[in-house]
């Protein structure tokens, strides 16, 4: 196999090194191709180019195949624990027991936040858009935890993780009680992760939230299947702010807002207020999918096709799923759940969706199960979120390890000795 591509321009030749990845995903190094030859690659939104090496997560468009730290997501499915999957993400390893607890521990003893902070809720109008009060308060973390601004090693990383992904579900739940009127409740320092955020979700001071064991698998699946996909949007922001040196904090606050998008992970929300608007009556299925194919109107189909994905999206069969025995389990029937897969069920015989390989992603059925659990629709992108900040840490840890990786500081050395 040849170590270069050789591209000829102007009847000059220019060797080009290859870089194998380790599942077959060559790539061509044009780190030299402007100096050597004066062009530059022209490549709008990146279809073509691996803007850096990475560790964290395979993805197989093709197949439909997503594997974080090489392990796949069926693996993943008969034990959903969102922390064991995040600090796999952020370290490379599952976790050991010790680890796995002093994480445990770590995210308990940093729940709460500082009280100056909810000064900052009461700032924002009631009617403020979630994603934005997260994305600001996600930022004013660094200004109450100033020792995290430059971190020294790997020590310091999972502290100011645990901070963050412990902090990111109280400002979640703070974010959604405010814009109801609704009392803050306290993290209870008794209660798990994913539980722990359902208490300050819905608990009210008269009453202790009841935790259902499918609700707790389901939304522990819904964010273990959130929380990485490689150089997406987000995390390409997230990595890119981070590249200047910028603190954990203001990275992810970027990440959320980029995540706010329609496109990426605003879809979910994209995704129920469609299956309303048929549920509603304005349109039936037939006709929306024949407006989402009509090249004269901007609509699409919400939750339909995807970048990388160009066969189905193994996050959205899971969440299929795990839908249908959430809803079984707690004796509802969801009308947008029906509509949903008629939808699916339309589009996949059509040929405009089959020729144009686009199947339902990630979006479409996550928000059928949040509506079970009792999120309401503008909370979805922020559960995304909460969900994806793990697979933004390790990102922008991978990054910065990466720097850390190079010399270290070392003096210099006049000419003389160095034999000149
Ligand atoms: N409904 C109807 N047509 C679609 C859809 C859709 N959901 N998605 C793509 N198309 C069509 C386009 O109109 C285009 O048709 P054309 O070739 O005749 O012009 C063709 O398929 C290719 O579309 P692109 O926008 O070039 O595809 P791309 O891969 O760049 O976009 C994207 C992917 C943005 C996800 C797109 O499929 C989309 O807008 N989907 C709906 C929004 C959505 O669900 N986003 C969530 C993505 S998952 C995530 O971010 C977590």
């Amino acid at each position: 196999m040849s170590d270069t591509a050789k591209l000829i321009y102007k009847g000059a030749e220019y060797e080009l090194p290859l870089i194998y990845g380790t599942e077959g995903d060559d790539a061509i190094d044009i780190r030299n191709l402007r100096n050597q030859s004066g062009l530059i690659t022209f490549d709008p939104g990146l279809g073509n180019t691996g803007s850096c090496q990475s560790e964290v997560t395979f993805i197989d468009g093709e197949k439909g195949i997503l594997r974080y730290r090489g392990i796949s997501l069926d693996a993943l499915e008969h034990h959903p624990n969102f922390v064991e999957v995040a600090l796999m993400l952020i370290f490379g390893e599952l976790p050991s027991k010790a680890q796995y607890e002093r994480f445990s521990t770590s995210l308990t003893n940093n729940a709460n936040l500082d009280e100056d902070m909810k000064h900052h809720f009461a700032g924002f109008p009631r009617s403020a858009p979630p994603m934005a009060v997260l994305s600001a308060m996600i930022s004013t973390l660094s200004c109450f935890h100033p020792e995290f601004l430059e971190l020294e090693d790997a020590t310091q990383v999972e502290r100011v993780a645990a901070r963050l992904i412990s902090k990111v579900r109280t400002l979640a739940a703070y974010a959604y009680r405010r814009s109801l009127g609704l009392p803050y409740n306290y993290p209870d320092p008794s209660l798990p992760y994913v539980s722990n955020f359902l208490h300050m979700m819905f608990s009210e001071p008269y009453r202790q939230y009841s935790i259902d064991d499918e609700v707790l698998a389901a939304l522990n699946m819904v964010l273990i299947l959130h929380a990485d996909h490689e150089q997406n949007c987000s995390t390409s922001t997230v990595r890119m702010v981070g590249s200047s040196g910028a603190n954990l904090f203001a990275s992810c606050a970027a990440g959320v807002s980029a995540l706010w998008g329609p496109l990426h992970g605003g879809a979910n929300m994209a995704v129920i207020e469609m299956l309303e608007a048929i549920h509603n009556g304005n349109m039936t299925t037939e006709e929306y999918v024949a407006l989402a194919k009509d090249k004269d109107s901007p609509v699409r189909l919400m939750g339909f096709g995807h970048r990388v994905y160009r066969n189905f999206d193994p996050r959205a069969t899971i969440l299929r799923e795990v839908s249908e025995k959430l809803l079984e389990r707690m004796g509802r029937k969801d009308p947008l759940l029906s509509i949903a897969r008629k939808l699916e069920e339309i589009a996949l015989k059509d040929s405009y969706f089959i020729e144009r390989k686009l199947y339902p992603n990630v979006d479409f059925y996550s928000g059928i199960i949040l509506r079970a659990i009792g999120i309401p629709t503008n909370m979805f992108t922020v559960i995304f979120a909460i969900g994806r900040l793990p697979g933004w840490i390790a990102h922008w840890y991978e990054q910065k390890r990466q720097v850390y990786t190079g010399n270290k500081q070392s003096a210099y050395t006049v000419r003389t000795k160095r034999g000149w």
